[in-house]
């Protein structure tokens, strides 16, 4: 059995889809189990989607903490309580301190460019302003770094010329949607880990 917990902060279509994707699934003799779902603002819409598939929820507002290493310390003490084999951020929008990448040896994210293009905030928009023919997401390893660590898995789509934000973010997501159930499986499947030095 393979715990994960997931980290999000707004709408959770990932975490949710996440969920049912893998949430008490066999992968060749591989079951995976969310084991929780950790949200830094109390009225994010996510908390309702993994309360609704029974999955544990925990609020940890990072604005009650006074720095950002003390909301981290808060954070690794939560995980280390679930005992997670993997922990993934998906649209977990605080930068992480050295108390968090050193402490928490597996973390992955999900950021919605082709990296290393675009890292940090609106990157979906970077995506679709800039000039390029081709837009995607990666699957990556959590370090220090924002948006730095090692790649774990790509995909791309092509750009249409007329086309609207809003197609563009759909179909962005459904590669979310396709690729990061796919990496963790993988990740946990290789048993890597330390890979966020
Ligand atoms: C996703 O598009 C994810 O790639 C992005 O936030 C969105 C969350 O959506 N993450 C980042 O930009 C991280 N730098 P969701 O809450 O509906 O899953």
């Amino acid at each position: 059995m393979k715990r994960i917990v997931i980290l999000f902060s707004g709408n959770g279509t990932n975490l949710e889809n996440i969920i049912q994707q893998l949430h008490k699934k066999n992968f060749d003799g591989m079951e995976i189990e969310v084991v929780g779902a950790i949200c830094n603002k109390s009225d994010a819409f996510g908390l309702k989607r993994a309360e609704k598939f029974g999955v544990q929820t925990f609020v940890i507002e990072h604005k009650k903490f006074t720095n950002r290493e003390k909301f981290d310390e808060k954070l690794v003490e939560q995980i280390h309580s679930l005992n997670t084999d993997l922990v993934v951020l998906a649209g977990f929008m605080r930068i992480l301190s050295p108390i968090f990448t050193q402490n928490i040896s597996s973390v992955i994210n999900i950021h919605p460019s082709i990296l290393p293009l675009f890292k940090g905030e609106k990157a979906m928009e970077k995506s679709f302003e800039s000039p390029m023919k081709i837009a995607g997401v990666t699957v990556h390893f959590v370090n220090e770094q924002l948006d730095g660590g090692e790649i774990i898995s790509q995909m791309a789509i092509e750009k249409f010329d007329d086309e609207e934000f809003e197609s563009f973010q759909k179909r962005m997501q459904e590669l979310e949607y396709e690729i990061y159930p796919k990496a963790i499986i993988k990740v946990l499947k290789d048993g890597q880990v330390f890979h966020n030095k």
